[in-house]
């Protein structure tokens, strides 16, 4: 087998203030094969931005730091890479997509001259290239009347049109990994059904890989080839999508699959995971879901659980549940 695209191993990022460090993300390793799309999913706070954004050397350099760990893209450990590296794999090998596209547009240039110029600085286009390249690009992601619409600006474009403007300028330099930071959370559904399209279109076509971030199951299980599942800033539970939505064998994927709106439960009446998700300031020992976790056993708060491969690239850390599915497969 091919080395994957991109291979995170042991990730690890700080927050400091005041001389005092905060461990944000443990260890997270996970990796993405060309032309796969992997779903990056659990509760708010549970470190998935954050992880995206030491991939791409993003991190406000003032607060949180990568403190361990090696991030390979295509053979570069990303983590050492020099920031005149880090400008052109940004521009030209790993499109964004961030959580709120208006704030990473500009609102005072228009839309069809912020991607002309990223294609001019990164792939040297003449600007009458870049603008027929810009106007394809609008045209691919489902832009109507392109041409008319490259000279407005972001406000005259619905949300919709905005998000869909970002994939165009994530996309403009053909990157081979693009990051989807929760795209359509704040979109209606029709629209919504049409980006995550869009996203799958450009995966087959292009062999394009995607990290999607994403609060929905429903979008993972429509969209993703694999699924990894963070809690609290580490990894409990990775695996090809099918298994883990299956069969999920942490405890908390296990919630979080019963927490999905499905077509039958009325909004508010949806069942949650009792208790809140905890903060980096006060992690629980061992297995930091133990206290949410009705499986827990005594050495779930005193030992943290190591990821253990059950069946071929499914993998989970619980004390109980991976040793007992183990024993199944095994008898
Ligand atoms: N600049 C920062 N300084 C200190 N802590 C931060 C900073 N940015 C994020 N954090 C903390 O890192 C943790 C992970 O945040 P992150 O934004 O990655 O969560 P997330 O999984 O993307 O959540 P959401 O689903 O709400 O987007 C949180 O506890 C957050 O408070
Ligand atoms: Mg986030």
């Amino acid at each position: 087998m091919s080395a994957p695209l991109l291979d995170i191993r042991d990730l690890s990022i700080e927050a400091h203030k005041d001389g005092e460090r905060l461990g944000i993300v443990e260890r997270v390793s996970f990796s993405v094969a060309t032309g796969e799309i992997l779903g990056l999913v659990g509760e708010s706070g549970s470190g998935k931005t954050v992880t995206c954004r030491a991939l791409m050397r993003l991190l406000p350099t003032r607060s949180l730091r990568i403190s361990g760990g090696k991030i390979e893209f295509a053979g570069r450990n990303l983590v050492t890479a020099s920031e005149a590296e880090m400008r052109h794999i940004r521009g030209a090998r790993i499109g964004m997509i961030f959580q709120n596209p208006a704030s990473h547009l500009d609102p005072v240039m228009r839309i069809g001259r912020q991607i002309g110029e990223s294609l001019v600085l990164h792939l040297q286009m003449s600007p009458r290239e870049a603008k027929a390249q810009t106007i394809e690009l609008l045209r691919q992601v489902g832009i109507p009347d392109p041409q008319r619409r490259a000279d407005d600006f972001p406000h005259q474009f619905s949300g919709g049109m905005r998000q869909r403007a970002m994939i165009a300028l994530a996309l403009a330099c053909s990157p081979e990994l693009l990051i989807a930071d929760e795209p359509t959370t704040a979109l209606d559904v029709t629209v919504q059904a049409q980006i995550l399209r869009l996203l799958v279109e450009l995966r087959d076509k292009r062999g394009l890989s995607i990290i999607l971030i994403t609060h929905d199951l429903g979008v993972v299980a429509q969209t993703c080839d694999s699924v990894a599942v963070m809690y609290a800033g580490r990894i409990c539970e990775k695996g090809p999508k099918r298994d883990v939505l299956a069969e999920p064998l942490h405890p908390y994927t296990s919630r979080l699959i019963a927490c999905q709106p499905s077509a039958s439960a009325e909004a508010g009446l949806l069942p949650s995971i009792p208790g809140q998700p905890p903060s980096p300031s006060a992690w629980p020992s061992g297995c930091r879901f133990h206290p949410r976790c009705e499986r827990a056993i005594g050495l779930c708060r005193s030992s943290a659980p190591e990821l253990v491969t059950v069946r071929s690239n499914h993998v989970a850390a619980c004390h109980v549940t991976a040793p007992a599915r183990l024993a199944d497969e095994a008898a």
